[in-house]
């Protein structure tokens, strides 16, 4: 088989960032997806009804008037977020869900939540609305090993808000662990999970043996491959729950090769390609439609989309830097060799 086409693919959480990062960042997310969930971890974050039009207009800005693509937006939110706010935004028309980030698990996450328990209330409102909750699953506690942050988080919050809100709509976004895996597959049809490129392709070997590899740096951090191996068998299985959410994130090379160095991967420059070489690797190209285009639409209850793309079987090497902004950055899989191309 040297040729295959699917329905045109959605990527449920990405990030764009804002001014210049955009000229990057739109058209590749363009290249190969019909609708992206924009990831609204700005910085100041996008908190408003008001600051989603703002930003929402920034990126289509950069959008072909032929194109058919779709940013949808969503609100971050923090300890200060109001009832108001939600049904604001949501009477506009303006948000496809809202973001929860602990304060301080990831990049520009200060203003996240700190007390779970404050949001009652928004929690409340966005199950009668029917608005989804995506969650950055992790607990910031110091205590925690940055290993078992996610499973931490299950046990701690994820159970309980489930209990609480039976019928809120819940994605749990870059699902990296088994009982991640688990906790989606065992509940009910009100939570599904996103799955990334580099948590199927890659585990903490690749970032940590022979050298650190900083490139391979996000978090959820990768994880065992026991963990790796329950991801791919989730997205590869069929199964509803698991859809695609690439979490492409732009950082410049010099932000990631730095003594501190923050957490992203890039991967919409080959994300259909990089999960086609997961999906490959694992003897399951037919279910890639699945995953990619079909069980994501569902979830959200919208209609799969009408176009197709083709891959083809055409190795190419992924280059080692992209230029981004007045730099460059390395995408991920950079100097690997790819099996399949996205047919143009
Ligand atoms: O690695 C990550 N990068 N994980 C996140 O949760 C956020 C993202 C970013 O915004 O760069
Ligand atoms: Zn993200």
């Amino acid at each position: 088989m040297d040729r295959i086409s699917i329905i045109k693919p959605d990527d449920w959480h990405v990030h764009l960032r804002d001014k210049d990062a955009l000229e990057t960042t739109v058209p590749a997310a363009i290249r190969c997806f019909e609708r992206c969930i924009i990831m609204p971890n700005l910085s100041p974050p996008v908190t408003s009804a008001e600051l989603i039009k703002r930003y929402r207009d920034s990126i289509l800005k950069y959008k072909p008037s032929n194109s058919k693509w779709t940013p949808l937006m969503v609100m971050y939110l923090t300890d200060h977020t109001s009832i108001k706010c939600i049904r604001t935004a949501f009477d506009q028309g303006l948000i496809f869900g809202c973001k929860y980030y602990p304060a301080g698990a990831t990049t520009n996450s200060a203003s996240g939540v700190t007390n779970l328990n404050g949001l009652d209330a928004v929690f409340n409102v966005m199950q009668e609305l029917g608005i989804t909750l995506q969650i950055h699953g992790e607990v910031t506690d110091s205590s925690v090993d940055i290993f078992d942050r996610e499973k931490i988080f299950i046990d701690r919050h994820l159970t309980q808000i489930k209990h609480r809100f039976p019928e809120l709509k819940i994605v749990f976004e870059h699902v990296t662990t088994k009982q991640g895996v688990e906790f989606v597959r065992d509940s009910d049809k009100y939570i599904a999970a996103t799955i990334t490129p580099q948590h199927l392709l890659f585990n903490r070997n690749d970032m940590l043996v022979g050298g650190i590899r900083p490139h391979l740096f996000c978090l959820p951090i990768l994880k065992r491959d026991l963990h790796q191996n329950a991801l791919i068998k989730a997205a590869t299985s069929g199964e509803k729950k698991f859809f695609l959410g690439t979490d492409s994130a732009p950082h410049s090379r010099e932000d990631k090769e730095n003594i501190c160095g923050c957490a992203g991967c890039f991967s919409h420059h080959a994300a259909i390609e990089l999960y086609a070489e997961a999906f490959e690797r694992a003897g399951a190209l037919h279910r890639l439609e699945q995953f990619a285009s079909k069980n994501g639409a569902e979830f959200y209850g919208l209609k799969t989309n009408s176009e197709f793309i083709s891959l083809l079987r055409d190795p190419w090497r992924v280059p080692d830097q992209i230029d981004y902004r007045d730099s460059y950055l390395v995408p991920l899989g950079a100097g690997l060799t790819l099996n399949w191309r996205l047919e143009t």
